[in-house]
């Protein structure tokens, strides 16, 4: 399962994020952060010590891991957007698996991957999608199952809507000031998100007492709001070197996490919709500019026989235990 957090520059995306990664890893035995924002705060936001790999300066390494074994690519260069095939490397959301080993950075429950900044050679002429690609490739070619927890934190606006990372999450989750700037950039994403709507929900920060909560209820409609995180004193504490406060203010985010878990976790992904959408956006990307730019044609030879219910057989693994568990136990308890 995989979520992302969203919004305004400043409204509380890190913080939120951080939050409720740490709210999992306390419940869970592991949990996989995700930092794709170019000011890559989540690190700090966690308080992890240590050097994070910068997964946007290693795309050629990435594609490369990800490329595995599969022929009928060719010669042909990976792009963010590849579809995977039956010969391709995949990752799983767990603690052993070979990339996220050697990409991440584990502390305790967590395992942080992160896209990155900017180099010196890219002022003047760079794009962070360039950047994003490398995330693009790893989620398209992540095995994750529904009881895997897998939370990102995004950069400001819905520049995310932009790339194939767009449908990579099953649920978005829109932070929100009580201010007309910030609710309307969850207006501004509903607008042109198509069914990614339907996934898409918000919650409150920064909010300072029920006239607020009820501002944002008003602005992005009831059904899509998820409850709010008050303006927070023990947060600043905290910031001014109080680290007691922040087993406080986790306290404060407790009851809008566990909403957030809870419609995070009735959102099950449709695996052969997902498929279908990178393939759309494989395409679109080559006819767009990917071959003219690579003077080849990128699209054929695509296995457009892959379906990632294979690949998760071939793993071994269940893309939701849960479910087999439930139908593992009926026929037992028909002849009870
Ligand atoms: N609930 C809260 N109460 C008080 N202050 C908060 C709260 N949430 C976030 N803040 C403060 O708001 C500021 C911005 O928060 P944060 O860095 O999480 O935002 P962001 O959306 O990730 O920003 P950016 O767009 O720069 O990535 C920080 O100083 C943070 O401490
Ligand atoms: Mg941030």
């Amino acid at each position: 399962m995989r979520i992302a957090f969203l919004g305004k520059g400043g409204a509380g995306k890190t913080t939120t994020s951080a939050g409720f990664i740490q709210y999992l890893a306390k419940r869970n035995p592991f949990v996989m952060a995700i930092d794709a924002d170019l000011n890559a705060h989540l690190k700090s936001a966690l308080s992890l010590k240590g050097d994070v790999e910068q997964l946007g300066l290693h795309f050629d390494e990435v594609t490369s891991y990800l490329r595995g074994e599969r022929i009928d690519l060719g010669a042909r260069p990976m792009i963010g957007t590849t579809p995977p095939a039956a010969g391709s490397n995949f990752i799983t959301a767990r603690r052993d698996d070979a990339f996220v080993r050697k990409y991440a950075l584990f502390e305790n429950n967590i395992a942080l991957l992160t896209v990155g900044t900017y180099q010196q050679e890219d002022v003047g002429g760079s794009c962070y999608h360039e950047k994003l690609k490398s995330l693009a490739g790893i989620f398209h070619h992540l095995l994750d199952t529904e009881e895997d927890l897998i939370v990102a934190d995004t950069t400001a606006g819905t520049d995310n809507v932009a790339t194939s990372l767009s449908f990579a999450y099953d649920m978005n989750v829109f932070v929100l000031e009580p201010t007309e700037k910030s609710t309307q950039v969850v207006l501004d994403f509903l607008q042109i998100a198509g069914n990614l709507g339907d996934r898409t929900y918000v919650i409150g920060n920064k909010v300072d007492g029920e006239e607020d909560a009820e501002y944002i209820m008003g602005r992005v409609g009831k059904e899509k709001y998820l409850g709010s995180i008050p303006f927070s004193r023990n947060l600043k504490r905290f910031e001014q070197g109080e680290e007691n406060a922040l087993e406080e203010f986790a306290r404060e985010q407790e009851a809008v996490f566990a909403k957030v878990q809870e419609v995070w976790q009735s959102h099950k992904r449709d695996w052969s919709d997902y498929r279908d959408r990178l393939h759309k956006t494989y395409k679109w990307d080559c006819e767009r500019w990917y071959a003219d730019y690579y003077k080849q044609d990128l699209y054929s030879g695509i296995d457009t026989t892959f379906t990632y219910a294979d690949a998760f057989v071939k793993l071994n693994l269940n893309p939701s235990p849960t479910a087999k568990k439930e139908t593992e136990n009926a026929p037992a308890l028909a002849t009870r």
